[in-house]
């Protein structure tokens, strides 16, 4: 017994198994009055809420009435330094990027810009009911420091990483195969398992990377294989094409990376839509990960992922809303576009499939499932707590709801920031919390959008 203990009431909900091997609905555990107890910023227990409170009469209760309790989502691949270009118009995937990304990505050798984007982002997660990330960065080493020194503020566990690139990117935003292994080096020494920051090494992709920097970074890796690797892979067809005329030498787009140490586990590759056979046999054999990122690959015009087959073919898959590529900042919106791309695919993703692949699929695609996740006991207590009736209209359909899956899908399709009841990170509450971190770092954003700052 600890005076220290919380004791979550809600309904609860969590996987004994993965939805994609099982009925979906077996997979999962839905206790209509559960709790969950919180000790010492850990899981201690799950279970009914009855015999719980008989367990633990001293704990403290937190009451969240019909709240939906559930792991704190995970979101397995974004750049937080394009925060502020999200939704950006009318371009595909090189032209985005020259257009709107390498110029934004350049003012983050401004450590005060790299801080204020951080911090937003990571309350704008936060607010998303996103409790982890795996994050680019930028080339500049004070974008790494700024996105683990927001984490860490919060009290989050974030995978974040240096992005290196030494060619086809604009004067300012390039470094070198030594300097980005040094930086890189440099970086992992000091985050990497400071409190709860993983670094992940980071080449942005192919196309930005000689094969000098892709052997340094693999070297790197070698060395620190309990980090992660992330990267993008075949997103769009015409950037596959231009790593072909870049490289006729490798044997696909994968083979890029494979030839340099870059493949294996801890690998994630960023989006993987337009894949060879023989990549996907390397990529499963190697047990890297496929990083699904629906509302990016709509909006930018990449191309459709084929979940259903990825699961089938026992590929690991995590689920991510690539910002500012993706158009949102929510986990709830990339389920509801992954259940879109499925549908369009020939597959109707589960709710439970789709909110599984949003906390326990991307943390095992990130490696960290003893950690993050799940509401398994001895896991972090990063929790999350949905209202599933937040809005009129979702009100109006989760009124018929028969099942828990009827009462959850509307918020999967529907919802967005207004869902989020409650967040707890580390089994800290941190929302709502009316004065606290959120409306604090978010000020001179809204200012100035407001034109309140001078
Ligand atoms: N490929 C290389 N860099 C990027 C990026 O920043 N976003 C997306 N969506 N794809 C990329
Ligand atoms: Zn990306």
């Amino acid at each position: 017994m600890s005076d220290t203990d919380i004791l979550l009431l809600g309904q609860v909900l969590d996987f004994a198994a993965n939805p994609f091997d099982c009925p979906p609905e077996d997979a999962a555990r839905h206790e209509r009055r559960g709790a969950v107890l919180i000790r010492d910023g850990k899981i201690a227990a799950v279970g009914a809420a009855e015999s719980l409170r008989a367990e633990y009469p001293r704990a403290r209760i937190e009451d969240h009435g019909e709240g939906l309790i559930l792991p704190g989502f995970v979101d397995a691949h974004a750049h937080y330094p394009q925060t502020a270009v999200i939704a950006s118009w009318g371009k595909r995937l090189i032209d985005w990027l020259n257009s709107y990304v390498f110029p934004e990505e350049a003012r983050f050798g401004d450590p005060a810009h790299a801080q204020e984007i951080a911090e937003s982002y990571l309350d704008l997660l936060l607010a998303h009911g996103t409790t982890s990330v795996a994050s680019f960065c930028t080339i500049h080493p004070g974008s790494v420091d700024a996105i683990f020194a927001a984490a860490e503020a919060r009290g989050m566990a974030v995978v974040a990483g240096k992005t290196c690139m030494d060619r086809n990117a604009p004067e300012g935003l390039r470094d070198t195969p030594q300097s980005a292994y040094d930086d890189s080096k440099a970086l992992l020494e000091r985050w990497h398992g400071r409190g709860r920051a993983v670094y992940a090494v980071t080449p942005r992709f192919s196309p930005t990377s000689t094969p000098e920097q892709l052997a340094a970074l693999g070297a790197l890796w070698a060395e620190h294989p309990e980090c992660p690797m992330q990267t993008h892979l075949s997103e769009q067809t015409d950037e596959v094409a231009w790593v072909a005329d870049l490289h006729p030498e490798h044997r696909d787009y994968l083979d890029t990376y494979e030839a340099h140490g870059l493949l294996g586990p801890g690998a994630m590759f960023g989006h993987a839509i337009w894949l060879t056979e023989r990549e996907r046999a390397q990529l499963r054999e190697h047990s890297a990960a496929l990083i699904h990122c629906p509302t990016s690959n709509t909006f930018i015009g990449s191309g459709l992922f084929d979940t259903a087959r990825a699961m089938a073919e026992g590929q690991t898959v995590g689920l991510a809303t690539d910002t500012g590529g993706g158009s949102s900042f929510s986990m709830l919106h990339t389920m509801a576009s992954a259940y879109e791309i499925g549908q369009l695919s020939g597959t109707a993703l589960h709710p439970a499939q789709l909110l599984w692949l949003a906390t326990e699929g991307s943390a095992r695609a990130m490696r960290m499932q003893d950690r993050i996740g799940t509401l398994g006991v001895g896991s972090d207590a990063d929790i999350l707590v949905l209202d599933l009736a937040s809005t009129p209209a979702i009100l109006q359909r989760h009124a018929r709801a028969e099942t828990i899956w009827e009462a959850v899908f509307p918020t999967i399709m529907m919802g967005d920031d207004r869902a989020v009841q409650a967040v707890y990170v580390a089994g800290r509450r941190l929302l709502p919390r009316p004065e606290g971190l959120h409306s604090r770092s978010m000020a001179p954003i809204l200012a100035r959008s407001l034109g309140l700052d001078g």
